[in-house]
């Protein structure tokens, strides 16, 4: 798919068939994230892949915007024992993004859907993530990623506003 045409169609996908998501589509999202640019090249970022059932159901309850059903979930955290040092250090939340927006797009590029759903800096979800997956607190959930076959298939769409745009010239 050129990049363009994924650029539109990726949407927020909350429904999905029952298919589990192969191996090998996995780690193809797992080389898109880290294909993502870092602050220094710091690359504070971990990658949790739920796909056990149990630990998926928990994951729903992490905050009122989470219920969302699927046979997978990435759940991006920031490593603050690799970011950068002081006030740098919530350079983390971008790198993070970056790398959460690179598994957006390459799951739509292979015919996936997902939908990004924030935890960081709700503290009760973040406490709720690290309980479920039983992370230290050297590790800050930023978000979980529900992907899935799609079992809704949201317009594409250009959100484009020229009144958005400042031209500095
Ligand atoms: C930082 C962030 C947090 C989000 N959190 C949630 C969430 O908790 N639950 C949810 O269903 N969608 C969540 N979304 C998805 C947005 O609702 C969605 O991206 C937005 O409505 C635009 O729709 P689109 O993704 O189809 O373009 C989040 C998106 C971002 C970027």
């Amino acid at each position: 798919m050129e990049l363009k045409e994924v650029l539109l169609k990726r949407r927020s996908v909350r429904k999905f068939t029952e298919e589990t998501v192969s191996d090998e589509m996995i780690e193809e999202l797992l080389h898109a994230a880290m294909s993502g640019p870092s602050a220094c090249n710091k690359k504070p970022w971990e990658f949790y892949v739920v796909t056990n059932s149990q630990k998926l159901q928990e994951l729903k309850e992490a905050s009122m915007f989470t219920k969302i059903s699927s046979k997978l979930a990435i759940v991006v955290c920031g490593n603050l024992s690799r970011a950068l040092p002081m006030k740098m250090a919530e350079y983390w939340i971008q790198d993070c993004s970056a790398a959460t927006e690179n598994i957006l797009l390459r799951v739509t590029d292979l015919g996936l859907g997902a939908v990004w759903c924030g935890i960081h800096p709700q503290k009760k979800a973040i406490e709720k993530v690290r309980r479920i997956l039983d992370i230290s607190e050297s590790q800050v959930p930023l978000n979980l990623i529900f992907i899935g076959h799609p079992a809704e298939e949201p317009e594409a769409r250009d959100q484009y506003e020229e009144k958005r745009v400042h031209y500095i010239k």
